[in-house]
């Protein structure tokens, strides 16, 4: 199979770049490069520099693709709150460009990077796809919306879909395949490894007074290789002729922001400054969520997701 990857040269993309590669796909990753890092391109795939808001350019990529894995998006929850209008072009209008392009061009499978954030703040302790969404910022409004599109351009253009909707995305791929690293990351994650790395002076931790165990919020951590290795089952899922779907990716449990942090603190061997800072306006106290149907539709099992692999192989990538 021949997938333009829309996005491969990000955090996440790249990693599904390398995923497919190892599957003996044929890859040609579309990037702007404005948050992609050249050192996140495979020599073994192609490579186009443009912009899913440049239809032309989207047009002359489709010719020849057999799929597309589109991770291509704004993804800053506070500036969607702040800044709506990138967010719905660059998500919502460049989605469509991409749609509407793969219909011109006779492409009829897409598999698309949602978010958890299309939930907001469900009240069940564990999500699952049966959970009412009703996201409560921006960003996740897009993502949303893209996915009621994404129904629609299935019933009216057989353009069938897997919609992965991530839960918090960290790691690095353990053999080293990729190293770019993320600039200004707000996560939580890639901020408590540039505290370790003397970027940053020290990490704040938004809010102690949540209805959790440690006060701090919980979230559900989910390696990268794991969310990566469901791109290439939905591809496949898709190839096969098998219907859409939107499927949670997820571990099924959580981790305070303190165990992170004190995870990272056993890991590298020494204590890393930290104080407690005001609550992040929007932030759910705990998510977690269940992904039974992406086990049953995909045969999908997270493998590299326990939080000594996330936080040894990030380490590993930020240590260089
Ligand atoms: N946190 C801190 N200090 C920081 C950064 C984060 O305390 O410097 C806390 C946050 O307040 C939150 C937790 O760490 O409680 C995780 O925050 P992240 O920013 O790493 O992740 P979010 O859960 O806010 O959001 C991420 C993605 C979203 C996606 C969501 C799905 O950024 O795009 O996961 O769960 F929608």
């Amino acid at each position: 199979m021949r997938i333009l990857v829309i996005g491969g040269a990000g955090y996440i993309g790249s990693h599904v770049v390398h995923a497919l590669l190892n599957k003996g796909h044929s890859v040609c990753v579309f990037d702007n490069m404005s948050t992609g890092r050249t050192e996140n391109l495979f020599p073994q795939a192609d490579f186009i520099q443009g912009d899913i808001l440049d239809k032309s350019a989207l047009n002359q990529a489709l010719k020849n693709c057999d799929a597309v894995i589109h991770l291509a998006a704004k993804k800053a929850v506070g500036e969607s709150m702040a800044n709506p209008e990138k967010y719905a072009e660059n998500n919502i209008t460049g989605t469509l460009n991409v749609l509407n392009a793969m219909a011109a061009n006779d492409v009829h499978h897409f598999v698309f990077s949602s978010s958890a954030a299309v939930y907001g703040m469900p009240d069940v302790s564990v999500i699952d796809e049966s959970c009412p969404v009703n996201p409560i910022n921006f960003y996740g409004f897009t993502k949303l919306e893209i996915e009621r599109f994404l129904d629609w351009y299935d019933r009216l253009k057989g353009i069938s879909f897997v919609s992965l909707r991530y839960f918090n995305a960290v790691g690095y791929d353990a053999s080293g395949a990729v190293r770019g690293l993320e600039q200004n990351p707000q996560n939580l994650l890639p901020v408590i490894m540039e505290v370790a790395t003397g970027v940053r002076p020290e990490l704040s931790i938004f809010g102690n007074d949540y209805p959790t165990p440690d006060g701090t919020c919980i979230r559900d951590y989910i390696h990268v290789t794991d969310l990566a290795s469901a791109h290439v089952l939905a591809i496949e899922h898709l190839a096969s002729g098998k219907e859409s779907q939107k499927l949670n990716l997820a571990t099924g449990s959580g981790h305070s922001v303190l165990e992170m942090l004190q995870a990272t603190e056993r890991i590298i061997g020494r204590t890393l400054p930290h104080r407690f800072a005001p609550r992040r306006p929007g932030d759910p106290a705990i998510l977690i969520a269940n992904a039974d149907k992406a086990t049953a539709v995909l045969g999908w099992h997270p493998q590299h997701s326990d939080l000594e692999n996330i936080i040894k192989t990030t380490w590993a990538v930020y240590q260089k």
